[in-house]
């Protein structure tokens, strides 16, 4: 077999088969086939599409090109949830303690940010001590001490998906549903737990841009799910508008800390109705209750301050210092100003996202230094009025904060 051979095969439009994308998910991964024809056939991917078959040998080629993470130490279904990406989505930090104060075993390996979407491990990394690389042991003790772990990616966890989404993020395929929904699932499957909530961003600010495709990106990744013998549940949001008023590292973990201890004020009912239909799905599957018991479960922990709590318990144990949760004053502080009296339209996702990149709260490349501290507080939401020139967003950074910045916060805004 060689890779001339499934070009033409793609070209004549017909679909590859088990060992032709088993053969090239190793050959990658190994590195017998370079860079330039694993581009080709993904391009040619991201352009015809590939069968629901192709799609699922894809994924297991993926999963078995690492190792598979054994939780049968954990008691109990383990759940996780994925997001597919968004600006200020800080879900995460709050769904994981309030279903750990649910007794239920949330065992969860997250990523860092890419492009304009921010990343769980980023976030947590901004909080003083706080250790996301755990040994697969104090991983497994963690979650069955405390019912919690987030820790990043293992080495070896689906290295295939690390070189093929390397390559993506340079040769414009990262936009293609197939090739989405095999590097998410097949992080999700070899990551092990029993349930996967998967939260399908949808809008400006996600790669779905509508509803349409989110859904189908939604049906794709549940099937493979459970063709793998998982419970897996999709629920498609909105990713126009920023989710909550802060975006950047340390600004979501403060935001997050302030919604799960009840200060409403610090933050924006958007975040806190998509937190509550997360965790409700989430002890839907896990403990098999309908969506109103669910439902009431979940709010009555985050009333009673047990998942508060629970967060609390959380960062000690691995590590973070619960006197950092509070948001530190950056070198530069801007006020971004309304351009006209009105009420807010829309926040335009996209925008804020690459502002906050800009601002040091995301990556330019691969090696690029996060300031943890930097990002945009947004002060004016979705269906505000505001007046001229009063202040709308409080951009933060710890590096010189240019005009183009400021002026892309500004547009962001459409005001009516
Ligand atoms: N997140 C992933 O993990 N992979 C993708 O391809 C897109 C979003």
């Amino acid at each position: 077999m060689n890779m001339a051979q499934l070009f033409e095969k793609k070209k004549q439009g017909k679909a590859l088969s088990q060992a032709e994308i088993q053969y090239f998910v190793e050959g990658y991964t190994t590195g017998s086939i370079p860079d330039y024809q694993a581009s080709s056939l993904l391009m040619a991917i991201r352009l015809l599409g590939m069968t629901d078959d192709e799609i699922f040998y894809l994924t297991k080629a993926m999963i078995e090109s690492g190792d598979v993470i054994d939780l049968t130490s954990i008691e109990g279904f383990k759940i996780d949830k994925h997001s597919t990406g968004g600006v200020g989505d800080k879900v995460t930090l709050i769904v994981t303690p309030i279903i750990a104060a649910l007794d239920i075993p949330v065992a969860k390996f997250s990523g860092k940010g890419l492009g304009i979407t921010g990343g769980t491990i980023d976030k947590l990394e901004s909080i003083r001590g706080f250790k996301t690389e755990l040994s697969s042991q104090e991983f497994i003790d963690n979650v069955n001490k405390h019912k919690i772990a987030v820790a990043g990616q293992t080495g070896n966890l689906v290295p295939a998906d690390k070189k093929l989404y390397a390559l993506r993020d340079v040769t414009g395929t990262v936009d293609s549903i197939p090739l989405i929904a095999a590097s998410i699932m097949s992080k999700k499957i070899a990551s092990g737990a029993d349930g996967i909530v998967l939260d399908v961003k949808c809008g400006s600010g996600a790669f779905m841009k509508t509803e349409e495709e989110a859904q189908v990106l939604a049906d794709t990744m549940t099937a493979i799910g459970e063709k793998l013998g998982r419970k897996v549940v999709a629920h498609i949001s909105d990713m126009d508008n920023p989710l909550g008023k802060m975006i950047g590292n340390k600004l979501e973990v403060v935001e997050a800390y302030a919604l799960l201890s009840g200060r409403m004020d610090e933050t924006h009912v958007d975040l806190l109705e998509e937190c509550i239909i997360i965790s409700s799905l989430m002890y839907q599957v896990a403990a098999g209750v309908n969506e109103a018991e669910a439902t009431a479960a979940v709010k009555r922990v985050l009333e009673d301050g047990s998942a508060a709590a629970k967060f609390d318990e959380f960062i000690v144990a691995q590590g973070g210092d619960l006197a950092d949760l509070v948001q530190k004053d950056t070198a530069n502080k801007v006020a971004v100003k309304a351009s006209s009296e009105g009420t807010v339209e829309t926040i335009n996702a996209l925008l804020i996202g690459e502002a906050s990149v800009s601002l040091g709260a995301g990556r330019l490349t691969k090696e690029s230094e996060l300031d943890y501290d930097a990002g945009i507080h947004l002060i004016a939401k979705k269906g505000d009025r505001v007046r001229a020139d009063e202040p709308i967003a409080y951009l933060h950074s710890n590096r010189q904060i240019d005009e183009e910045t400021i002026e892309k916060v500004q547009q962001a805004f459409t005001i009516i």
